[in-house]
């Protein structure tokens, strides 16, 4: 993690003790870095931090409902709006303490403001964090989450990813790391077919 991220992440990490957001953070950050890497025109100062806060409002839902607030089936899809907020609200008194500039805030939070409840890149900031959140759902800690919260075995998961994630990525390079992503996971599915 850069020097000046660290900050960050240790104030925004007692909020992310819920829903495995602690480590999904990581992985997110992880996949943004090399998203950055191959566009000129990101800016990091933005994307990262908005990266480490973008889901700190989880820890405000009721815990008994914040499974049931997204995928397939879910129950109260209105909290999946209501934790872009209340992690509004954590990024503002974080990156204010911490003597971010107001100009600085108000481009990271328009980042975290809609993050799961806008589907388009509106902008190259805001496209690549999108997709650094979602390619997560690619990495071996994202496949074995998802099919412990519902219920169904990694080749269903990846079979989601294909079919209906895949579409969703918004730009070139996140695409490319997604298609070897699955064809990583999927050999790792298969792999005692050939060793046995
Ligand atoms: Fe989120
Ligand atoms: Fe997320």
């Amino acid at each position: 993690m850069r020097e000046k991220d660290i900050a960050i992440w240790k104030a925004a990490k007692p909020y992310l003790d819920v829903r495995n957001n602690d480590e999904h953070t990581l992985h997110v950050y992880t996949l943004g870095q090399q998203l950055i890497e191959q566009e000129p025109e990101a800016n990091a100062d933005i994307i990262l931090p908005s990266i480490l806060l973008h889901d700190t409002g989880w820890k405000m839902i009721p815990q008994d409902k914040v499974l049931q607030a997204f995928g397939p089936n879910r129950k109260y899809p209105e909290l999946q709006r209501q934790h872009e907020l209340e992690s509004v609200k954590i990024a503002t008194g974080i990156l204010e303490n911490l003597g971010y500039s107001s100009n600085d805030i108000q481009q990271i939070n328009a980042i975290i403001d809609g993050h799961d409840t806008t589907a388009e890149q509106r902008s190259i900031n805001d496209g690549i964090m999108k997709d650094a959140d979602k390619l997560w759902r690619y990495t071996p800690h994202g496949i074995c989450i998802i099919a412990e919260w519902f219920g169904i075995d990694n080749m269903a998961v990846i079979d989601i990813l294909v079919n209906f994630v895949r579409p969703q990525l918004l730009r070139k390079d996140s695409g490319h790391l997604a298609d070897s992503l699955i064809r990583i996971a999927r050999l790792k599915e298969n792999m005692s077919t050939y060793l046995n």
